[in-house]
């Protein structure tokens, strides 16, 4: 197929979204245990071999970039725990149609790898960061330490990164005390703060550590947005590249921005453009539905993978039932790559 041919190709669901966004979870594995993400104790991991090689992972995105897909986000688990995940960015920067890689980590080793990153062709950073002190940094993700994250995400800022997006999920009786201050640090700085609200996954567990009880801590964006509004929130437009389902605005006379990502009260699903690659080698059409389609077998044993593809996004669902509290039980947000 030559290449003109190719670039009138794109792939489109049965309504009529268009997918140009491939979003990749590198590894199972991650160096927290985010009290909404996971419990204390783990869960298994997926088998060494049952993990696709980076060949692989290229395969498909040289076939997603064929057919329209212009925007990579790697995600784990922590995707910064697997082993040379540099390399990783440097063969899909050199894939023809790829305009976009962007990368969704925890921070904690971006000190250190945020060079080699940059270096291989990596644009953007979003880190998850969902407060500002230290020991409730340590209680929330069980574990970590907020001066190494910090010191990432400045490593990150240093060397170019931009924007730095912070994610922030918010929870009553956790973090919404810090709402205003996490809002704040987009006055003098050129970032873009998220506010998330959280989402019934596999997190329903009690968590523990005199934490309140999951399902007390659902706060929903309309009550973020109120609640800054004495900061002088004005709406701004949609940019153009990478923006996704946030609402965005920044506080008054700020350089950086905020922004609201309302999965449960205000879905996004019609916009969707995404799919989505598992750790083990399934597309998977949608963050909050079950639907996967196995391909990893099919890439080792070199099959055309366009039907697998073409699968995938018919089996694309209209939206997701969160509202209706059907949340998904197979994996959890770390399995699945958020
Ligand atoms: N609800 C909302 N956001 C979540 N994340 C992980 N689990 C949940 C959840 N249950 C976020 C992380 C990270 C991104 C990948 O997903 O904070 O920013
Ligand atoms: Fe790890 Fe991210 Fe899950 Fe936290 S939310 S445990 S950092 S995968």
């Amino acid at each position: 197929m030559n290449a003109s041919m190719s670039s009138s190709l794109v792939l489109r669901d049965r309504f009529g979204r268009q997918i140009t966004y491939l979003r990749i979870s590198v590894t199972d594995r991650c160096n927290l245990r985010c009290v909404y993400c996971m419990p204390p104790e783990g869960v298994p991991h997926i088998g060494h071999d049952d993990v696709l090689r980076y060949e692989e992972i290229l395969q498909v995105v040289e076939l997603a970039a064929r057919y329209g897909v212009r925007e990579v986000r790697l995600t784990g688990g922590e995707p910064l725990v697997r082993t040379d995940l540099p390399e990783l960015v440097r063969m899909i920067a050199a894939v023809p149609g790829i305009e976009d890689i962007s990368l969704t980590t925890n921070g904690l080793l971006l000190d250190r790898l945020a060079e080699p990153l940059a270096q291989a062709g990596l644009k953007r950073i979003n880190v998850s960061l969902d407060t500002l002190r230290p020991e409730r940094f340590t209680k929330i993700t069980r574990g970590g330490s907020f001066e190494r994250t910090w010191a990432g995400i400045l490593k990150a800022e240093a060397l170019g990164l931009k924007p730095i997006k912070l994610n922030v999920v918010m929870m009553r009786g956790v973090n919404d005390d810090e709402l205003a201050d996490m809002a704040l640090l987009t006055l003098d700085r050129d970032w873009h703060v998220r506010f998330i609200e959280l989402m019934p996954i596999q997190n329903q567990a009690v968590w523990g550590d005199g934490l309140p009880l999951p399902e007390e801590t659902y706060l929903p964006i309309a009550e973020m947005v109120a609640r800054l509004e004495p900061l002088g929130l004005e709406a701004c437009g949609h940019e153009e590249v990478g923006s996704g389902p946030a609402q965005e605005y920044r506080l008054r006379g700020a350089r950086g921005k905020v922004g609201f990502i309302s999965p449960v009260s205000e879905p996004f699903c019609e916009q969707c453009n995404r799919l989505r690659l598992t750790a083990d080698g399934n597309l998977r059409p949608c963050l909050l539905h079950n639907i996967e389609v196995p391909i990893r077998d099919a890439l080792r044993r070199g099959e055309d993978l366009l039907p697998y593809l073409q699968q995938a996004i018919t089996l694309k669902p209209l939206a997701h039932e969160l509202e209706q509290q059907h949340s998904p039980s197979g994996r959890c947000m770390r399995q699945i790559g958020g």
